[in-house]
This record gives C-alpha cells, sequence and structure tokens, in this order.
C-alpha cells in the first residue's frame, strides 16, 4: 500500500524524531482529529455556558450513536468513557457481589484490571478464581480446556472477566467460544474489549446476544478508540447489556445519576474538558478514509508478520509459540537476544503463576539513544520485545530496531 508508511507519518502527531513501534501500549492520535478537538476546545473555552448548556449533550449523545454504528451497538446500550480501565471499574463495581461468589480472571490478565478485581473482592468478600495460561499454546481448545476445567473446580463463579486481545503476551482469545462456556455454568461476563475497536471486527450486540438466539451472559464491553481508532485519549466506548443497565453506577455519580438513559447518565461527571467525546466522529471518519478494517489490517498484519520475521532472522531467536488463529492481528513479541548489561529483574505479582517483571531501562535506552519505540519486557523467565505495527510504519523502522539491539548486545559482550 504505497501510501501508507512514511508517506502518511505527517497524518499522525508523532515526533519525526522518533521510530514509533508501540501503538499498542497508548494509540496515536490523528491530527485531523486533534485539530478537530483544539476547534472544540475554542469553542468551549470561548463560551462555556453555551457549550455545556446547549451543545455538549447533543454533541455527546450524536458522537455515542456515530461509535455504536461502527461498533455494531443499538446506541441506547452505549456510553463514551474515558478508557477501558473506567469502563471495567464501572461495571464491575455495580455488580453484587457476596462472599459465598467467585471472579474469574487469567494469568494474562491485564494488572490494572486485576487490581479491580482485588478491590472488589476486598469489599465483598468474593474470592478470585485464576485460569493459568503460559506459551507455548497448541490451539485454542487448549485454552477452552483450562477455563472448563477451573469452572468445574469452582461452581460458585459469578462473573468473569474475558479479554479479546490480551496485551501481554498480544494473544487473541478464542473469546466467543469462553463466552458460550460460561453462559453454559450461568457465569457473567465482562469483555476486556481494550485492544478491539480498529484491530478486529467488532459486533457489540451480536456478541451479548441482543440479535443471537444462542445466549451469552455478556453484560458489558469496554473498549478503547484511543488506541487503533486514532481518536483523542482517553475515549473508550462502554456497551452495557439492556437487562443490565439498571444497576448500573456512573464511576462519578453526578447531576444525571438516576437517568434511565445510560448515555445521559454517563455523560456528565462534573465539570471538565470533554471534548474528546465529541471528535469520535472525526476519528472514525479518518478511520473509514483510511479504507476501513479490512484495508487497515491488511496493512498492519503483512507488515508484523515480516517484522517479527525480520528480527527473529536478525537475532537468531524466536517469536510466542502460540498457534496462527491466535495471533493479535497488528502486535507481536519477540524474544530479544541476551545483552548482559540489561539484566531482567524478576517478579511475582501476589498469588499469580506468571512471572512478570520489565525491563524498562532497556526500553529508555532505545527510546533515548535510538529513538526507537518498543516495549521491552520480561515474560516467562525471557527477555521479550512488544512491537505493534501501524499504518505509519513501514519494515525500515523494524531494520533499525534489529540493528539497535545488535550494537548492544555486541556492547554488552565487551563487558567484564
Ligand atoms: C488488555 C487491556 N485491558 C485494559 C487496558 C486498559 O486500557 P486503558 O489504560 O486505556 O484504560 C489495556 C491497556 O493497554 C489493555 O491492554
Amino acid at each position: 500500500m504505497e501510501r501508507f508508511g512514511k508517506p502518511i507519518k505527517n497524518q499522525f502527531i508523532l515526533s519525526d524524531l522518533l521510530t514509533y513501534m508501540n501503538h499498542g501500549s497508548y494509540g496515536v492520535v490523528a491530527r485531523p482529529v486533534h485539530e478537530a478537538k483544539l476547534r472544540k476546545q475554542m469553542l468551549h473555552e470561548t463560551s462555556p455556558d453555551e457549550w455545556f448548556r446547549r451543545c455538549y449533550r447533543k454533541d455527546y449523545i450524536a458522537n455515542v450513536d456515530e461509535a455504536s454504528r461502527f461498533l455494531g451497538a443499538k446506541p441506547e446500550n452505549a456510553v463514551l468513557i474515558q478508557n477501558a480501565t473506567t469502563g471495567i471499574n464501572a461495571v464491575l463495581k455495580s455488580v453484587k457481589f457476596t462472599d459465598k461468589d467467585a471472579i474469574l480472571v487469567t494469568s494474562w490478565t491485564y494488572n490494572p484490571v486485576k487490581n479491580i478485581v482485588d478491590w472488589v473482592s476486598e469489599h465483598t468478600g468474593a474470592s478470585i478464581v485464576y485460569v493459568d495460561l503460559r506459551v507455548p499454546i497448541k490451539d485454542k481448545q487448549e485454552v477452552i480446556d483450562k477455563y472448563r476445567k477451573v469452572i468445574r473446580e469452582h461452581s460458585n463463579i459469578k462473573l468473569a472477566i474475558i479479554d479479546i486481545i490480551v496485551s501481554v503476551p498480544p494473544v487473541y482469545m478464542p473469546f466467543l467460544e469462553l463466552c458460550t462456556l460460561c453462559q453454559e455454568n450461568n457465569i457473567l461476563v465482562i469483555l476486556d474489549g481494550a485492544h478491539s475497536p480498529g484491530q478486529i471486527p467488532v459486533h457489540l450486540d451480536q456478541w451479548t446476544a441482543e440479535f443471537y438466539v444462542g445466549k451469552y451472559y455478556v453484560i458489558g464491553n469496554a473498549g478503547n478508540l484511543h488506541k487503533w481508532v486514532y481518536s483523542s485519549r482517553g475515549c473508550a466506548l462502554l456497551y452495557v447489556k439492556p437487562d443490565h443497565q439498571s444497576y448500573l453506577d456512573p464511576p462519578v455519580i453526578s447531576v444525571h445519576y438516576k437517568a434511565d438513559d445510560i448515555r445521559l447518565r454517563f455523560c456528565y461527571q462534573g465539570t471538565d474538558d470533554k471534548t474528546v467525546f465529541c471528535v469520535v466522529k472525526d476519528a472514525i471518519q479518518f478511520y473509514e478514509d483510511l479504507g476501513g478494517l479490512e484495508v487497515i489490517k491488511c496493512y498492519n498484519n503483512t507488515l508484523i508478520t515480516e517484522a517479527a520475521a525480520l528480527l527473529v532472522d536478525r537475532w537468531n531467536t524466536s517469536e510466542l509459540d502460540i498457534p496462527r488463529d491466535m495471533v493479535a492481528p497488528c502486535m507481536r513479541m519477540v524474544k530479544l537476544p541476551a545483552m548482559r548489561q540489561f539484566v531482567a529483574v524478576k517478579e511475582v505479582h501476589g498469588d499469580r503463576q506468571t512471572l512478570f517483571g520489565d525491563m524498562n531501562e532497556l526500553t529508555f535506552t532505545l527510546m533515548d539513544r535510538f529513538k526507537l519505540v518498543v516495549l521491552c519486557l520480561f515474560f516467562q523467565g525471557e527477555l521479550y520485545v512488544r512491537i505493534s505495527a501501524n499504518v505509519y510504519n513501514n519494515l525500515d523502522d523494524y531494520r533499525r530496531l534489529a540493528e539497535a539491539v545488535l550494537q548492544l548486545k555486541a556492547e554488552g559482550d565487551t563487558l567484564e
């Protein structure tokens, strides 16, 4: 795709000095979206009363409608919220748990989400049950079987948090099969869709059985728009199934706390700059003008596949050992060669089985010395780099990464 790569980089507010290969962490805003937000901010600041009293609510609802269309939801079932973390907080804290209940997570549940589960557990007495996920994975069935075994052993699981795409390692989970398994066992589900909008096809009403004969017990899905849809940060669509909306509390109780319409309940949580919610339409327009999911995913997926192969070849290492249909479309993890100056610190988080230290020093060295932005981490006892691909990247970006790491390795080899 000739118009992607370098030619399109100026459409994003990224420093020219940086080679950015970490779209997966915070997303990157598109320039026209950022400019639209600045225009909204001018309106807001030049006449605050006009903005808050006349414009904002209408604008918020129009943008919820557009994001809902984009993600296959009826607009009355969705709200715009700052990010996936806030969305999951809202739903999980609204569900009533007792000390007889359990909440199901995995060793790969995003750590802040796991912290929300810890908080709910501490405040309600509900216990936490883990599915221990590790690589290598032979096939999807292996993951489903692990869930099935844990569910059989714990008949008190009330709710499961299921990732659609895990952050570390970047794995595309068999989430619909897992939702079916939960439904068969009367377990409610919150989908952590932080990485799904813009990376995979999203059909929120279908996933929650709005239009399906078979009934999933998915009660909510939190999907970031600021990651893969190029929206301003922070912005996510939180979807809540109609029969679970009555008890849903917004994270901050404010003026429309008791409103029947959840869009109203969530649109105003105290006074602040809400313009990010009003430029979602611009982000979706930008995304669709680029060609939409098929075109963007095709470019990113081809590039990330070539990039990972290039790194494996230059470093003589390997990728994560997972089946093809579980590979995240636009992110990969590749094993790093040993570098004597960067020794990983092992960490064990509570009773989690996964060893998951971080490699901040290497991440910052690559950023400061080489202007390369990636995420280096320690996973299951080995050093890895997580890379992302997006439309502003090309293969040269990853070539630079390959050579920088080889240079650091050579420097390490000279150390006593
Ligand atoms: C799997 C997963 N869940 C939740 C989140 C939280 O997203 P946010 O920080 O935008 O709330 C992330 C962020 O990277 C994530 O990767």
